[in-house]
């Protein structure tokens, strides 16, 4: 906690927290959004994984059929009051298991198209038993040309410490790669116990050669709620994994895109939290306008009730001050080691400059940050140290609200210190 209240009152000069409280808007301001994304939250799983801490449950058909419907209405509330053909730079689809309800994706990016012209492209989460010849071909038929694949490692040892089984992966991404995605992302999980750099190194060589355009690696974080048998190997380990694997990539001819991916020079981005502004829908899914962050209920009855009384299913709000939302867009722009100033400036209303410069100043002496025409690019000194600040985030913002939302429906009010 030391931590992040120590940024939080350096990057917000106050010592407000921040307080996401239970009422909601039911009708939502879309004055001036920049860089739109959109992001559909399947909540439906095969089987519940030990280490994962996303809002899911068992699939079952009959609640599918009624969450469709429900998703269905929630995107007519929320876009009701939107200007026609209002432009959104991507679609993303996560969950959960998006490919549950591969036969009903087509309808709900139809009903978006609806409201939005998408100019960047439509991403989904697969998890590698739904990477499937009929499966691909019916998500490149939806629109789809993104495709994130949970594989997480390629070791047998490591997969079955976090519960997965061995497969040969490698043919389901070389498959992936062959059906026309312009991206084919592939996530990893490091740190896991027994893994070492060389074989984290090796699963970033396979998953490219095997076809990946991009590779996402993620720190294992042992969430409070998630019912780990073997956690998570230390910070030391982890971030000296990560240095190691940084240089690796490196020699391999990749480019660091942010702080935990790495991708082919010259490819598209998977890449869904880093928007100016999204609006989720479904269940847990975030949207973040202008000075506002919200968040839906984690309870799927919870949210069917919602959508019946023709209500928006938001269960927390915050509302920005104008120095929270400049810490947030930081925050963002630090984990894809970019901060661009005009676009801080358009969004925020005020100078980078201005707002930040003693913090602008000490990080160039520092070398923490360089100026190259005219963005301001993160070292990886100051990459290392994000890394390690994320997943301090993670645990005592993201595990607290999402371990409430679990258990509450609709909370009265949370407060991040
Ligand atoms: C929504 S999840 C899963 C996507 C897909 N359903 C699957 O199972 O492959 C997105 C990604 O988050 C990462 N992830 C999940 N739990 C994690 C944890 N405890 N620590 C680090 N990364 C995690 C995994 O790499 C995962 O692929
Ligand atoms: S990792 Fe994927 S399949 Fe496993 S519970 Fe999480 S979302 Fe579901």
């Amino acid at each position: 906690m030391l931590l992040t209240t120590a940024l939080r009152v350096m990057l917000t000069r106050s010592l407000k927290p921040f307080i996401f409280e239970g009422k909601y808007d039911n009708i939502l301001d879309f004055d001036n959004l920049e860089d739109l994304g959109l992001y559909v939250h399947i909540p439906f799983c095969r089987s519940l994984c030990s280490f994962c801490p996303y809002c899911k449950e068992a699939y079952d058909r009959e609640r599918a059929v009624a969450y469709k419907a429900a998703l269905l209405k929630e995107i007519d509330l929320v876009c009701a009051g939107l200007p026609a053909n209002k432009e959104a730079t991507s679609l993303y689809f996560g969950g959960g298991t998006p490919a549950l309800m591969i036969d009903d994706l087509k309808d709900i990016i139809g009903r978006l198209k609806q409201y939005f012209t998408i100019t960047e492209g439509v991403g989904v989460e697969l998890h590698p038993l739904d990477i499937t010849p009929l499966n691909l071909q019916k998500l490149r038929s939806a629109g789809v040309n993104m495709v994130s694949l949970g594989i997480q490692s390629f070791n047998g040892d490591c997969l079955k410490k976090i519960g997965r089984n061995e497969e040969t992966f490698e043919e389901r991404i070389h498959l992936a790669s062959t059906q026309g995605f312009e991206v084919v992302d592939v996530d990893l999980i490091f740190a896991i116990p027994g893994q070492t750099s060389e074989i984290l190194q090796c699963d970033l060589e396979t998953a490219i050669s095997s076809g990946a355009t991009q590779v996402s690696t993620y720190p294992f974080i042992d969430f409070t709620f998630a019912y780990n048998r073997y956690k998570p190997m230390g910070e030391k380990v982890k971030k000296l994994m990560l240095q190691e694997l940084v240089k690796f990539a490196a020699s391999m001819g990749l480019e660091r895109t942010s702080v935990w991916t790495f991708a082919k020079p010259g490819s598209s981005k998977y890449s869904s939290v880093t928007r100016d502004s999204f609006l989720g829908f479904g269940v847990s899914a975030t949207t973040l306008l202008k000075d506002i962050f919200k968040i839906n209920t984690f309870s799927i009855d919870g949210y069917f009730e919602r959508i019946n009384a023709n209500c928006l299913p938001t269960s927390l709000t915050l509302r920005f001050s104008p120095r929270q939302r400049a810490a947030y867009y930081l925050f963002w722009s630090a984990y894809a080691m970019k901060i661009d100033p005009d676009k801080f400036e358009g969004i925020i209303g005020k100078p980078l400059r201005e707002m930040y410069g003693a913090e602008l100043y000490w990080g160039g002496k520092l070398g923490f940050i360089n100026r190259r025409g005219g963005i301001y690019v993160l070292s990886s000194r100051a990459a290392n140290i994000y890394h390690h600040v994320e997943q301090v985030y993670t645990t005592a913002y993201i595990d607290k609200m999402w371990k409430i939302s679990k258990n509450i429906a609709f909370p009265d009010r949370i407060i991040l210190w």
